[in-house]
């Protein structure tokens, strides 16, 4: 596999090759989920909870994604290295361009992700015409959580559905290259996957996106936690941490995973 790009993943989206993704906040899992050939690394702000073992996103700051995307970035060989931008790190486009700049020139990342749909539309524009490939993230905003009442799947009645699907080819017009569905009904993910030209990658939004996302630690079922209802554990039916990761991004090119029992109607 030669370097992965935004046109890369345009292309296999065209040819309905599903894009394996993982997160990784280190070195040495970047290293054994490049050897398993995952297109894209995202340095997911969830290492709030698993690294840090906060309760939420939110806590978590623009110097320590920094500082995890340049661990990643050593590893990195092959994949597209998407970094998160932190909560309260984008509250205007003015801000969010000094926070892209940060993860981009000091942390390496090729992209940054954001949380939000209509609201985000000038921040997208504004980084795109920077330069910087922009990530957008639709469905259960974790940095929202509070706002939404907890981690629930959106998008379930009519008018939810119909602002989603809207926000999701407005980002896409404003110039954002990837969009993750998190916790998103199966037949609308399905809908905006195919109504978008850029490729759509789900967590908990049913088999019908171009790729699939999980946070690498609940892929392993190392958490305290109980793994959430679209996480499924690979490591007991595989010998090593490196089988485990093959046989995700096995199943997922091969639409065996996400099965029904990981997603929502
Ligand atoms: O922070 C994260 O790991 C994420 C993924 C769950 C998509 O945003």
């Amino acid at each position: 596999m030669s370097h992965v790009t935004t046109a890369t993943l345009i292309q296999m989206k065209q040819q309905h090759e599903k894009i394996a993704v993982l997160t990784s906040y280190d070195a040495s899992f970047t290293s054994l989920i490049e050897d398993a050939g995952v297109e894209v690394i995202l340095v997911g702000d969830s290492l709030g909870m698993v690294i840090q073992g906060q309760e939420s996103t939110l806590p978590v700051d623009v110097e320590e994604m920094v500082y995890h995307t340049q661990c990643v970035a050593r590893g990195r060989r092959k994949a597209l290295l998407i970094a998160d931008m932190p909560f309260m790190s984008y509250s205007s486009a003015e801000q969010a361009l000094g926070t892209a700049g940060r993860l981009m020139k000091d942390g390496g990342a090729h992209m940054v992700k954001l949380e939000g749909g209509a609201t985000q539309l000038e921040t997208v524009r504004q980084l795109t015409a920077n330069g910087i490939p922009v990530c957008a993230h639709l469905g259960l905003l974790p940095q929202s959580v509070h706002k939404l009442g907890g981690y629930r799947v959106q998008g379930r009645d009519d008018e939810s559905a119909r602002i989603m699907k809207e926000d999701a080819l407005a980002l896409e017009a404003a110039g954002a290259q990837m969009l993750v569905l998190e916790c998103v009904p199966t037949g609308l993910a399905r809908e905006i996957s195919e109504a978008l030209e850029i490729p759509v990658i789900g967590i908990g939004a049913g088999p019908g996106c171009d790729g699939q996302v999980l946070v690498i630690y609940d892929m392993l079922g190392i958490t305290p936690r109980q793994l959430p209802r679209f996480v499924k554990n690979f490591l007991p039916s595989a010998h090593s941490i490196s089988e485990a990761i093959a046989h995700y991004v096995k199943a997922v090119k091969d639409g065996s995973f996400p099965g029904e029992e990981h997603s929502f109607k």
